[in-house]
């Protein structure tokens, strides 16, 4: 329940106090931090029942704020497997997230309203609900 408060119900609350300005805003962006893990489609591994469920809710309350709000860019990432108190140890293939920072920075320069609603990789490279 507190992945799942931090994660899904927290995040939601936060972007709906936050969208009066949004919608005030010049060109207003969104990005928001989920999961590869949070996709219905990809998961073949199992288990991690709650971080799973946290950001399946989180992508799912993003696409309906971009349907709902179309003024605003609503932008679903995943940052790829990177080396954070998340990650604890060194895992095989993780990056460091300055690798995952630089390798998003471009992206989320370009993603416009056309990608609202979207869920992408580190590479740019969409990802199956
Ligand atoms: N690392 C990965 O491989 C990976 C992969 C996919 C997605 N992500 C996502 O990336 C995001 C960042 O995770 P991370 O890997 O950087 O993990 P992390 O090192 O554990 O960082 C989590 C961050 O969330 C903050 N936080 C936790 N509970 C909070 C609360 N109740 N209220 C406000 N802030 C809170 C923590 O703040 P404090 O430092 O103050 O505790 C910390 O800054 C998460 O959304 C995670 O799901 C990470």
């Amino acid at each position: 329940m507190r992945t799942f408060h931090i994660n899904a119900a927290g995040t939601f609350l936060l972007l709906r106090a936050l969208l009066p300005n949004l919608k005030q805003a010049n060109d207003p962006k969104v990005i928001v931090m989920s999961s590869r893990m949070g996709s219905v489609g990809r998961n073949v591994a199992g288990s991690a029942y709650a971080y799973r469920a946290s950001k399946a809710a989180l992508n799912v309350m993003v696409k309906s704020l971009s349907i709902d709000v179309p003024e605003v860019a609503f932008i679903l990432c995943h940052p790829g497997r990177v080396e954070t108190n998340l990650v604890r140890s060194r895992e095989e293939g993780a990056i460091t997230a300055d690798e995952s920072v630089a390798g998003l920075l471009p992206l989320i320069a370009k993603w416009k309203t056309d990608d609202s609603g979207k869920f992408y990789d580190r590479f740019g490279d969409p990802i199956v609900w």
